[in-house]
Parts: structure tokens; C-alpha cells; sequence
């Protein structure tokens, strides 16, 4: 599980872990932007949660998540990406799934906005790209597209959204010896090294 505040570096790491293992990431966030894409029903109750930076209400999440879980691929494990996002949430999965490991990825709150902001999706490819941090090849500049919720008056909401009801999990998993601390303010890269470090030491 891929565990931190918005923008720490979770899909972006999510891309090598999923590389090196071969385990789907199932991350709530994506499945909720489909969800809106499709104009499905979920996607119009997650809709204005989403673009107010709030958490959308356990119950929609848990009945994504327990779909999902069905699906053939995630028989041998998955790489969970933003999920879960409250203890409600954690204790739904501790009764469907066991989880082995939660990486969490730290980066202060300073450093935060200025990721989200710069931050650019490439449509075609799922890849994300930041303006300085990560920029794109200059081919594909004119097709990335800003995710509606990466300003900064919603970072400020999904922040406080992550300190009131998300980090609290932090010590939960910490108290059941799960949880992994990784600097996520080194280049993506040396984030990426530590992370395949420390699972291999476990
Ligand atoms: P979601 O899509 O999960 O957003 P998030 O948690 O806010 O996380 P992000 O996707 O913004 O960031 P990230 O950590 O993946 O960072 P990234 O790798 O892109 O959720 C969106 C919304 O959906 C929520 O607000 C909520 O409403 C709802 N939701 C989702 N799941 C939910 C749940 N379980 N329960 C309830 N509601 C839920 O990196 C960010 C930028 O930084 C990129 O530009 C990247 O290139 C750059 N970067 C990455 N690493 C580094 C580095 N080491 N140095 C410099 N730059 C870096």
C-alpha cells in the first residue's frame, strides 16, 4: 500500500513498484476520474467531494474497492494507491484482505503545493509529468492535460482533508509493525531506491 499526503509521489513510485512486481495498482483516485469521465451515477455523487478537495464518503469507496477486489487480476495481491484513506476504510480491508506492507511516503506541507500545481498528466499514457521537477518531452507538451483538482485553493482542502482524517492511519499501521518511512523529498528516483530497499530488507 501506497500511503501519503496528496502529491507525495504515490502514483508517480506506483509506476516502478507495479513494473517491478507485476500487481495491479488499484488506486481509489483513478477509479473515481473514470467514474466522472463516464458521467456514471458514482461519478456524480464523488464529483463535487472531489473538486472541493474533501473525501468522497466511505461507503462509496468501500463498494468500489470490494468490486475491484473480484476482479481475476487481483488474486495474488495489488498495489493499493490512496486507499485507504480513512480507519472506517482500513478496517472494511482488514476484513477482506491482509495487508503486508505500507509505505509511506513523507513530504512536508511546504513542499506540497508546488507539486500539485506543477504537476501534468499525459492523457494517452497515464504517465505524470511536472513542470520542473519532471518535465515532458517536448513531442507531447501541447496534448498534457492539469487535473481539475491540482489548484491551490483545493490543495489546501485536500491537506487539511489528509491531516484530520487520513494521517491518524500512519499510527494505526504503525502499530501493527507495517509501516515503512520513506524520505519523499529526495529526487524521484533515490525515492524509488529506498522504497525497493526497504521491502527487500523486510
Ligand atoms: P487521488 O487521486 O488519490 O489524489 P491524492 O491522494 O491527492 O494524490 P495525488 O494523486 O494528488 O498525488 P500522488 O501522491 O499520487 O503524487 P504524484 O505521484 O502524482 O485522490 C483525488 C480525490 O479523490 C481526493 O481528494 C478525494 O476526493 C477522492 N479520493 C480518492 N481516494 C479516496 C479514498 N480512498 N477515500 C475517499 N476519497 C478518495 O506526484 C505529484 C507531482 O509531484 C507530480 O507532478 C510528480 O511528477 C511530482 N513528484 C513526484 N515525486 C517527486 C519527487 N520525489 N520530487 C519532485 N517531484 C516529485
Amino acid at each position: 500500500m501506497l500511503f501519503g499526503p496528496p502529491g507525495a509521489g504515490k502514483g508517480t513510485q506506483a509506476a516502478r513498484i507495479v513494473d517491478l512486481t507485476s500487481k495491479p495498482q488499484i488506486s481509489t483516485g483513478d477509479m473515481l476520474r473514470a467514474a466522472l469521465l463516464e458521467g456514471s451515477e458514482l461519478g456524480k455523487e464523488a464529483k463535487s467531494y472531489m473538486e472541493a478537495g474533501e473525501l468522497v464518503p466511505d461507503d462509496i469507496i468501500i463498494g468500489l474497492i470490494s468490486q475491484r477486489l473480484k476482479v481475476d487480476d487481483a488474486k495474488n495481491g495489488v498495489l493499493f494507491d490512496g486507499f485507504p484513506r480513512t480507519i472506517a476504510q482500513a478496517e472494511e480491508l482488514a476484513k477482506i484482505a491482509k495487508v503486508d506492507s505500507v509505505i509511506s511516503i513523507e513530504v512536508p506541507d511546504d513542499s506540497i503545493v508546488q507539486r500539485i500545481v506543477g504537476r501534468r498528466m499525459d492523457p494517452e499514457t497515464g504517465e505524470i509529468y511536472h513542470v520542473d521537477f519532471k518535465p515532458a518531452p517536448e513531442s507531447i507538451i501541447d496534448r498534457l492535460v492539469q487535473r481539475k483538482d491540482d489548484n491551490e485553493f483545493t490543495v489546501r482542502n485536500r491537506l487539511k482533508a489528509y491531516h484530520e482524517q487520513t494521517s491518524p492511519l500512519a499510527i494505526w499501521y504503525e502499530n501493527q509493525g507495517l509501516l515503512i518511512k520513506v524520505d519523499g523529498e529526495q529526487s524521484i528516483k533515490d525515492v524509488g531506491d529506498e522504497i525497493i530497499s526497504k521491502l527487500s530488507a523486510r
